[in-house]
């Protein structure tokens, strides 16, 4: 580093960099080095404003600068206009933190997302990381437990099942070996927060993870990273090559005695393998197929020894908790949906992004306020909220609140935080036909309602649209949707019904049948 270097940060992201980041920094670093100025370039995380990506930053007196989206066309105008002291410049948009999009977020998890040198160990201890380890390797299991539950964090990785009691079940168990595993497998369509935090934090997530393994007696843990995911391979590798190096992982955690070694696993790229039981099954080199629940994984998970299974953001959520108490953690939120939530909104809008926001927002407020509408200006018409299984809500729906209760009561379900925009263009029988095929694409085939039905289900949609006995076969698709709900072994098969039915009440036109509309002036 020159002793008077500006630093400049440009996102690692992969993101950011399919949107041109890396070419942007070369061209920087070049730009730099022909005008003999002096820059330190680091390669941050995306603050998750991707259309304002690359977004890059320079660091001032003033604070941070930052500029987007920047072109490779515009790296010269910059250094013309002094960017590197904070010049005016048309894609000036001021002080980071200032950036309504980002002031308007509560980050929490995300507090070090493309603020930190994503693989400096020294730059996330900087910025407070490992005060929650430290702290929890001062507690007993069971306190470190009890301060998760007293947050009231809930599995975000789908379930929304209560991470407190799931630990405390994996504590009381008495084996000589548990183990902790990450879900990285993050398969939902237009989701992208784990992915997020493991190129723009890695450490929060290792921490999270050895904050679990130490309360729960736990010696070894695995990451289980979708193969998609070469960028997160990347960084996490080092960071966890950082971590043990610097004693945070390994035999003796920072001298405490206790011992957590950390490996990745990568996926072979199925969306059923991020079901925790089928996950436990490909990490055990076995195909990806459905375990029978009970046992659950917390009692006789990875080689039937007892396992806590969450997702990424569940256990990058960790650190803070311990650091700053659970019940610090529980004042954000609504109801039981305590906390924060990354929303990801994906799909036809104008801001597509990662908003780590309380819950209790509606999908108005994300849509219109930080979405800006659809990108192609026609009009909104439906949004699937929680992934390929979530529902379909029309635009009259959406002020539903975002918390896990809300949407399950309006028939559907948050999942992930992943929500989905469409414009007018969109055919919801169409949709609701890809739910089907999607399921049938997926399924891992160990039980019928699933296996068959899904097939038998695109079959009958297909019939719908063609007006072949319509009526007969509405009727057939709500049975086999029922059979599917009750019969089926895991949430696959148990709740593709939801878009494929919330599509048929919300937009029955789409299906050839009376609209909602019409319906109620039928029957008035
Ligand atoms: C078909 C299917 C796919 C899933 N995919 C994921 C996934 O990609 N990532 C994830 O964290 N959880 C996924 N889950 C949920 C997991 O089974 C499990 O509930 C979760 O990993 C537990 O962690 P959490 O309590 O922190 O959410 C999936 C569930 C189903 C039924
Ligand atoms: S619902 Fe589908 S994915 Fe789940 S166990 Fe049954 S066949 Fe497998």
């Amino acid at each position: 580093m020159i002793a008077s270097a500006t630093t400049v940060y440009v996102p690692r992201d992969s993101s950011a960099v399919s949107l041109g980041a890396s070419a942007v920094a070369e061209a920087i670093a070049m730009e730099a080095t022909r005008r003999k100025a002096g820059i330190n370039l680091i390669r941050n995380g995306s603050r998750g404003l991707y259309w304002l990506e690359p977004m890059v930053e320079v660091a001032t007196p003033r604070g941070r600068i930052a500029y987007g989206p920047v072109s490779l066309a515009d790296v010269s105008t910059l250094f013309d206009a002094g960017f590197l002291g904070g010049g005016e410049h048309p894609l000036s948009l001021g002080l980071t933190d200032d950036i309504a999009y980002l002031e308007r977020q509560s980050r929490v998890t995300f507090a070090r997302v493309g603020v930190t040198d994503p693989v400096s160990l020294d730059d996330y201890v900087a910025h407070g990381g490992y005060r929650g380890l430290t702290r929890a390797l001062a507690l007993s299991g069971a306190e470190i437990v009890q301060e998760v539950t007293a947050s009231n964090l809930r599995g975000r990785g789908g379930a929304a099942f209560p991470a407190g009691i799931k630990w405390k079940t994996t504590l009381d168990q008495s084996a000589k070996q548990k183990y902790v595993v990450c879900n990285a497998d993050e398969g939902d369509s237009g989701t992208f927060s784990d992915r997020m935090i493991m190129e723009g934090d890695p450490f929060v997530l290792i921490e999270g993870m050895t904050i679990a393994a130490v309360a729960v007696g736990a010696s070894a843990g695995y990451i289980y990273l979708r193969s998609e995911y070469p960028d997160a391979l990347r960084t996490l590798t080092a960071a966890i090559d950082a971590a043990s190096r610097a004693g945070y992982l390994g035999a003796d955690i920072r001298g405490s005695g206790k011992p957590f070694r950390l490996e990745i696993r990568v996926g072979a790229g199925a969306y059923i393998c991020g079901e925790e039981t089928a996950m436990l099954e490909s990490l055990e080199g076995k195909r990806g197929v459905i375990r029978f629940k009970p046992p659950l994984p917390a009692i006789a998970g990875l080689f039937g020894q007892p396992t806590v299974v969450n997702n990424v953001i569940t256990l990058a959520s960790i650190p803070a908790i311990l650091e700053r108490g659970g019940k610090a953690y529980n004042q954000y939120g609504v109801g039981r949906s305590r906390g924060t939530i990354t929303l990801q909104l994906a799909g036809n809008g104008t801001r597509a992004g990662g908003f780590e926001l309380p819950f209790g927002l509606t999908l108005r407020d994300l849509i219109d306020d930080f979405g800006g509408g659809t990108a192609s200006g026609r009009p909104l018409r439906a949004v699937q909220v929680g992934g390929p299984l979530g529902a379909y809500f029309p635009n009259s729906m959406l002020d539903l609140a975002i918390d896990y209760e809300a949407i399950a009561g309006a028939g559907g379900l948050l999942g992930h935080g992943g929500v989905v925009a469409f414009d007018d263009t969109a055919d919801l029988a169409q949709m609701a036909r890809y739910a089907m095929e999607f399921c049938a694409l997926e399924s891992c085939g160990k039980c019928t309602p699933c296996r068959i039905g899904s097939t038998r289900g695109v079959e009958v949609i297909d019939r719908i649209i063609a007006n072949r006995d319509r009526s007969d076969n509405v009727e057939l698709l709500r049975d086999l949707c029922d059979t599917m709900t009750a019969g089926s072994l895991c949430a696959l098969g148990g709740l593709t019904p939801l878009p494929v039915l919330s599509a048929l009440k919300h937009f029955p036109e789409d299906f050839g049948l009376p609209s909602a509309n019409e319906a109620r002036i039928g029957v008035e």
